[in-house]
């Protein structure tokens, strides 16, 4: 039975988004927080991998700010076959010598939730089985284990005996070098049968989105409630659906370790604001921070603007290995607090592009003027795209949030902590190459 707070919290939720995928007890009202396997360590996911990450976000405090799934990713299974008895995948037995129940009673012993990873495919994107034709018997088998969350992406989709492609595609073209779409087209470059979709083309029609939708009922047959994050990478027009068949969805190609690409997500990202709310998020792909060659600037960038984008926020390094500039950054109270706000379920949005006229489609410079409501008061983003120092300056007049309230604000910096007293008119910044001033703008004075 649920507690009378959580009953009270899912009817007002279901008031609040009548068409979200809503999970008992409040799993997947707001952005996931945890750390995924992939980005540091690729197929070489292990158990111990997973240890090392869940141990250490405890230690390192991580846990504490909320950060709660360590999920693997691709390449926990043997590869070529299923159990003949039972059709389950296998979880590969020197990955994972205790089973991934075994794992997961260790991760929940510490507290922490486990994810698991599969594909709306026949494999996976690194050729391993994957769940399409099987999703009953996967989400039975992960809910039996104690997994917590999937994510369930786009590979192996077959062709025939039934083509379980779409004809069209529906993305933005990016510079990904993520080679596992082939069966989708690669974005930008259409393929014989795989054509960019018509102006108006209701994706609510597309096999991708009954693909996912049997899933999500499998998972739903389930009495475990398992977070369900979709990873279609914005192919399908999942804007348009993920609302109802998922709790977060891709919106992109794969994120990668340096700043072009980071900056060339948020630019895509900017164009899709709307599409957030409680229960149901945009998924800007996972963390880089402590990893490729990200300077301190351009993670504290990447870091705030996912948070204030509310994307689920799943740290992607050796944890191990972490910097104590870059805890703090993945612990920082304030974008935490944005993004995890019981309240406000609105993401931040951008209210003037700066480098560019607004709604400049600019994978280089995107929108750096940004605002959004939270508890704590209105949280402002500037971004400096260009690769110089250069100032960024707003005026509280320009603000949506802070127009018509007052010529005068209390203003606090997000990365020191400082209290900037009463700060009258707007805020000028110099930055870094691809640094982000972050204040939190309070009551007027
Ligand atoms: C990609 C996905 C990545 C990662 C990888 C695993 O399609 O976008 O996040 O999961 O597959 O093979």
């Amino acid at each position: 039975m649920y507690q009378s707070s959580s009953l009270l919290l899912l009817l007002l939720s279901l008031f609040q988004s009548a068409f979200s995928l809503v999970l008992p007890n409040g799993v997947g009202r707001l952005p996931a927080l945890g750390w995924n396997s992939w980005n540091a360590f690729h197929c070489n996911v292990s158990e111990a991998n997973l240890l090392v990450a869940a141990n250490a976000m405890v230690k390192l405090g991580l846990k504490d700010s909320g950060y709660i799934y360590v999920n693997s990713d691709d390449c926990w299974s043997v590869k070529d076959k299923r159990d003949p008895k039972t059709h389950r995948i296998i979880p590969d037995p020197d990955k994972f010598p205790d089973g991934i129940n075994g794992t997961a009673a260790k991760i929940h012993a510490l507290g922490l939730k486990m994810g698991i990873y599969s594909s709306a495919g026949n494999q996976t994107c690194a050729g391993y089985p994957a769940s399409l034709g099987h999703e009953d018997v996967d989400a039975a088998a992960f809910a039996d284990w104690g997994i917590d969350y999937l994510k369930y992406d786009n590979c192996g989709v077959p062709q025939a005996p039934f083509n379980w492609t779409d004809k069209y595609i529906a993305c933005v073209p990016d510079n990904s070098t993520n080679n596992n779409r082939a069966n989708n087209g690669s974005c930008g470059t259409p393929s014989a049968t795989n054509h960019l979709a018509p102006a108006n083309f209701d994706w609510a029609t597309s096999k991708t989105h009954t693909r996912y939708n049997r899933m999500r009922d499998a998972l739903e047959a389930q009495t475990r409630p398992i977070l369900y994050s979709l990873c279609e990478w914005g192919t399908a027009g999942v804007l348009s659906w993920g609302n109802g068949t998922g709790n977060s969805w891709r919106t992109t190609g794969d994120i990668e370790p340096y700043w072009a690409r980071v900056a060339e997500i948020l630019n895509e990202n900017a164009f899709y604001t709307h599409a957030t709310g409680f229960w149901g998020h945009n998924d800007a792909d996972m963390l880089e921070v402590g990893n490729g060659n990200l300077t301190l600037a351009e993670t504290r960038s990447h870091f705030a603007f996912w948070a204030a984008m509310k994307s689920p926020l799943l740290i992607g390094t050796n944890l191990a290995n972490l910097s104590s500039e870059n805890v703090e950054i993945l612990k920082n109270f304030h974008l935490l607090a944005f993004n995890q706000d019981p309240v406000h379920g609105d993401p931040a949005m951008p209210y003037r592009w700066g480098v560019n006229p607004d709604w400049t489609f600019d994978p280089a410079h995107p929108a750096e003027y940004w605002s959004g409501s939270f508890t704590g008061g209105t949280l402002v983003l500037m971004l400096n795209s260009n690769d110089g120092t250069e100032m960024r300056k707003t005026t509280w007049d320009e603000i949506p949030q802070l127009m018509g309230k007052g010529k005068a604000f209390m203003v606090k910096d997000v990365w020191s902590q400082r209290e900037y007293g009463c700060v009258s008119g707007g805020f000028n910044s110099t930055l870094q190459p691809h640094d982000t001033a972050a204040l939190v703008v309070g009551n007027s004075c």
